[in-house]
């Protein structure tokens, strides 16, 4: 069965399309996502760093035991011109299914990762290591620290516990901490 109609889309969004959301949506709903991990392992040259010195921002690993929570968006097709400009740093279109938590049914979506064989992808980092590199980058959309921030703020709205993204949230809170 169709999930949708023909112009219109489920967008799933696990980082910064859950609390920057400057793009016009039909519906919105708590959503999960089977097999996948976010992690702060790609690297930004466009947003929250620069080409020289580029920040951190989550992308999807994947990880066949895991249920990423994150926020879908039902959208006009016409949407996509803006989010594949947004997301141009390395991350592609995927299809996949997604489960609606509210509704309970699952849907085809659309998600954007940035794989392990893109240019920008970063990588695995200790945690302190993570959290230091966030503090330090800065970009066009503003400082690494704040995205890490909004991002947790984001999930703990939706009731969500990433351990890897509060690690590093606590890891970074400390760092400013101490000046
Ligand atoms: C997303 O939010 O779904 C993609 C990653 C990002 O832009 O932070």
């Amino acid at each position: 069965m169709d999930d949708t109609l023909d112009d219109q889309h489920w967008v799933f969004g696990y980082g910064s399309l859950i609390y920057k959301v400057d793009f016009p949506y039909l519906e919105r709903e708590i959503a999960s996502l089977r097999g996948w991990s976010r992690r702060f392992w790609q690297g930004s040259v466009d947003h929250r760093g620069t080409p020289e010195s580029p920040g951190r921002v989550v992308t999807l690993i994947p990880d066949t035991h895991a249920l990423c929570r994150g926020v879908a968006f039902l959208v006009d097709e016409s949407v996509f011109a803006h989010l594949d400009h947004r997301e141009k740093n390395g991350y592609e279109r995927h299809k996949t299914q997604l489960c609606l938590e509210e509704r309970q049914q699952t849907v085809t979506g659309t998600f954007y990762i940035a794989a392990a064989d893109n240019p920008a992808f970063l990588g695995d980092a200790p945690d302190p290591e993570l959290a230091r590199h966030i503090a330090e980058s800065h970009g066009p959309s503003g400082s690494n620290a704040q995205y890490l921030l909004r991002l947790a703020d984001a999930l703990r709205d939706i009731g969500e516990h990433d351990p890897h993204v509060l690690n590093l949230e606590r890891e970074l809170l400390a760092l400013t901490q101490k000046g």
